[in-house]
């Protein structure tokens, strides 16, 4: 495969990964990133994300000479032969992606692109975006290509050395072969399709976890109403091949950065081209209502005197939307968090992440830097984030402190035993005590 020349404009964690992997694979990347402040720290391989392997595969590719952090995206794309934009695409008033930054690149770019350059959509952009960059663009002399990631927060270099797939959209099949041609040393199906294709694919994707997730999460309330286990049911689905084991376990809604934002992306582009999805819908609305149910759960078990959370002290543990990152992006945790606070609990929450970071979160709870000042004279403890630390905690001190001894282990993943053996009642979700031995 000869190695290429690549320009990845934006250094979030995708974009990040992405030029440093493709370092990896040997092609020649320069990173272009408008914040200098940011450019500065990563020319000293200084990465701010927490991503596993991403600082090393930095630092390996600075010292190859193969990558390159510059914050001018026109003077990384002039000597490219590929163009990948990893751009933000938030979501914008109405629910729909915000391409401003994809807008606004393309702008900055257009007149100096070589010919026959190849420019890609990594970041997750509504379907007809290609089409739309194309004629910001203006050169028919280049071609814009659909490659999007399907990168996990936290394991974002290990899925995009081991991909699943790879799915190419171009209408111009060369330029499709070129941009999986980049990937070559990857052993993955490839998927070469039109760039609509493609754009949707992506969507599809994170709609249907977020469609699994409501199933296991709706599912567990079912168990609960019927004395059934979750658990069993899950892996007694998950092993028929059509179904599939993973993302099934239950938690306190799904959040992150992406699948908020696509699924209320695809439902606003469905409306907008009329088209019913009402699944769609109803994953959505599933995830309010199992969100509104356990905060229900944890009003019913703590209250005050006088049957209410106001006042109540409760301690959180976790805050991150998932384990292995601190991106609090649309966090589950804060979602709960937020409404027990509307309830008038007054929150001490505690996450391994943020012991450094400390965002200000003042106006929601109070941040503290263990555990056990977490659960100091609280009425409850509700676990939000299945960091695996929180397995092997003191739990005798937690039950020291707390005033009631109750765990709501909202990500079903403590040792029931273990937090029995300390004094403290465990509640999951979907399952009971007897059903966990
Ligand atoms: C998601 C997708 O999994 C990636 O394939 C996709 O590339 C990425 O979005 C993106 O669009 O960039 P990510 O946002 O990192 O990745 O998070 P996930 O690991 O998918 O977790 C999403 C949410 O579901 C989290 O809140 C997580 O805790 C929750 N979850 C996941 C569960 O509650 N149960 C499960 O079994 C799995």
């Amino acid at each position: 495969m000869p190695a290429r020349h690549i320009a990845v404009i934006g250094t979030g964690y995708v974009g990040l990964t992405t030029g440093a992997c493709l370092a990896s694979l040997g092609h020649h990347v320069v990173c272009a990133d408008a914040d200098p402040h940011k450019v500065g720290r990563l020319r000293q391989a200084q990465v701010d994300i927490l991503e596993p392997g991403l600082p090393e595969l930095v630092a390996e590719g600075l010292d190859s000479g193969r990558l390159s952090f510059v914050q001018d995206s026109a003077g990384a794309a002039a000597d490219a032969d590929t163009v990948f934009l990893c751009l933000p695409t938030p979501m914008g008033a109405g629910g729909a992606a915000d391409l401003a930054a994809v807008e606004s690149v393309a702008a900055e770019i257009r007149s100096v692109l070589p010919e026959g350059c190849a420019v890609v959509n990594k970041s997750t952009v509504p379907v007809g975006t290609a089409e739309r960059v194309a004629e910001l663009l203006g050169r028919p002399d280049t071609t814009v290509v659909s490659n999007p990631e399907f990168l996990r927060e936290g394991r974002a270099v290990h899925d995009f050395l081991h991909p699943d797939r790879i799915v190419v959209g171009a209408d111009a099949p060369d330029a499709a072969e070129h941009v999986a041609g980049l990937y070559a040393a990857l052993e993955a199906p490839v998927v070469l399709t039109d760039t609509a294709s493609a754009e949707l694919t992506k969507y599809a994707a994170n709609f249907f976890l977020a469609m699994k997730l409501s199933f296991a999460n709706n599912l567990a309330t079912v168990c609960e109403r019927f004395d059934a286990d979750i658990a069993a049911v899950t892996v007694g689905i998950g092993h028929d091949p059509r179904i599939g084991g993973a993302f099934l376990q239950p938690g306190p809604g799904w959040g992150g950065s992406c699948l908020p934002k696509d699924t209320h992306a695809l439902l606003t582009v469905c409306e907008q081209a009329g088209v019913e999805f009402p699944l769609l819908r109803a994953t959505i609305e599933t995830n309010v209502e199992h969100q509104r149910q356990l905060v229900e759960r944890v009003a019913a078990g703590c209250a005050g005197p006088d049957g209410s959370l106001r006042g109540v002290r409760l301690a959180l543990l976790g805050l991150a939307f998932k384990a292995g990152t601190s991106d609090l992006r649309d966090s589950p945790a804060l979602a709960i968090a937020r409404q027990l606070r509307e309830r008038g609990a007054e929150l001490y929450a505690y996450d391994p992440a943020l012991s450094d970071t400390r965002p200000d979160l003042s106006d929601l709870l109070t941040l503290v830097d263990d555990p056990a000042q977490a659960a100091a004279g609280a009425a409850g403890c509700v676990v939000l984030t299945e960091w695996p630390q929180f397995h092997d905690l003191d739990w005798n001190a937690i039950a020291r402190q707390l005033h009631r001894p109750i765990v709501y282990d909202f990500r079903n993943f403590l040792d029931p035993g273990r937090l029995a053996e300390a004094g403290l009642a465990w509640q999951g979700i979907g399952r009971t005590l007897s059903m966990t031995g």
